[in-house]
């Protein structure tokens, strides 16, 4: 095995200060695993440490590799690891929990007090090689394309939004179709939704919505959302929302357009508070709940299921690129003009 590695690093802080460097291969400590990763993917998260926005400024103590979306075979293991994992096909579960915190014990995992997270408060995986606690890497249908196993923290993500509602014979309605609520489309078909509607103003998006199967896609931007909704949903609303833009107008439309008692997931993450009419709203019997990360591990149970079962989301992977191609895939992101990109270190 090589001595060193190319990996990008967020340098310092501030806007841009993304690098390439050599460095070190990391040594698998007790309990860690080492990987050769294989295929590794571009989360919006990367994008907010790239532009320093709150989120990472609050989070990131550069230098630091980026990226915790990936899948690579286990090459080494630390002390009290089984040889037996070498050669293991594996992906991540990126939010490393302490075991130990009051919400760990009660079952919690992915709402740890002390979480840590790859790629924001340890070496992540835009790298040749990545260390991990063993834990933390989790085992990989091969028979499945590795495009998908890339991905499967994301896919996480969209499966845990859609197990946190029943979905069965409902009307559902996705908002923000990027590679994430792309996928809640699919996965949401899949556990028997009666009608899936998604609304998206980028028409490249809306076009790869249909794919995933999606029986309506609507644009915000030339419609009255409330109005069009309501019409596409017996007249009162969608029984559930799947809240994938993170983009405020799009959840304030939300709770206008949800029915009466109906269930808005709240998977995006707007950059600034949102106002809601609470009175409007909360009379009307909506429940609002949050979505933090993948249920350690009943969500990865449940998406292997899904992917054993034929799923297929590879539509929402639209490029590949080689790593030392980084800033031509985030520019490619920030374009409008792509999904997910892959990264081929
Ligand atoms: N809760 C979690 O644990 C968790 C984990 C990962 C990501 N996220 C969040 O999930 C969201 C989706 O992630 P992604 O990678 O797919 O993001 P993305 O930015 O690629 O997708 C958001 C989409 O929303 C669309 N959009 C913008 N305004 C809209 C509106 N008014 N109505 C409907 N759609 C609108 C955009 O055009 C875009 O296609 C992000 O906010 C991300 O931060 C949450
Ligand atoms: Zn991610
Ligand atoms: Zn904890």
């Amino acid at each position: 095995m090589n001595k060193t590695m190319k990996c990008i690093v967020k340098t310092n802080a501030g806007p841009g200060n993304l690098e390439m460097w050599e460095k070190p291969v990391p040594v698998p400590g007790p309990g860690e695993v080492l990987i050769k990763v294989h295929l590794a993917a571009i989360c919006g998260t990367d994008i907010h440490i790239k532009d320093w926005e709150e989120f990472a400024a609050n989070r990131i103590i550069p230098p630091i590799i980026i990226g915790h979306e990936f899948c690579g075979e286990i090459v080494a293991v630390g002390h009290g690891v089984s040889e037996e994992r070498v050669g293991q096909l594996v992906s991540a579960e990126s939010h490393i929990a302490c075991h130990r915190c009051s919400l760990c014990l009660d079952g919690k995992e992915n709402l740890c007090l002390n979480t840590k997270a790859i790629g924001v408060h340890i070496d992540g995986c835009f790298a040749e090689y990545i260390k991990i606690p063993s834990e933390n890497a989790y085992v990989c249908n091969p028979a499945i394309s590795e495009e998908i196993n890339a991905i499967l923290e994301p896919l996480g993500v969209a499966v845990h939004a859609a197990t946190k509602v029943s979905i069965g014979g409902k009307i559902i309605a996705v908002t923000g179709c990027g590679p994430i609520g792309l996928m809640a489309t699919m996965v949401a078909k899949r556990l028997g939704a009666s009608k899936v509607i998604c609304v998206e103003p980028n028409s490249y998006r809306a076009a790869v919505a249909y794919k995933m199967g999606a029986d309506v896609v609507l644009n915000p931007k030339e419609c009255n959302i409330v109005d069009e909704m309501r019409y596409e949903c017996e007249g009162i609303g969608p029984d559930v929302v799947l809240e994938f833009s993170g983009n405020i107008e799009g959840i304030q439309a939300a709770t206008k357009y949800i029915r009466a008692g109906g269930e808005i997931v709240v998977g995006g993450l707007p950059n600034h508070e949102v106002p809601i009419n609470f009175t409007e709203t909360f009379y009307r019997g909506v429940n609002l709940y949050g979505l933090s990360g993948r249920e350690m591990y009943h969500t990865w149970k449940v998406m292997n299921g899904l992917l054993n079962s034929g799923m297929d989301v590879s539509d929402c992977v639209s490029h590949i690129l080689p790593m030392e191609e980084y800033n031509k895939a985030f520019e490619l992101l920030e374009s409008g003009q792509a999904l997910k990109i892959l990264l081929r270190p």
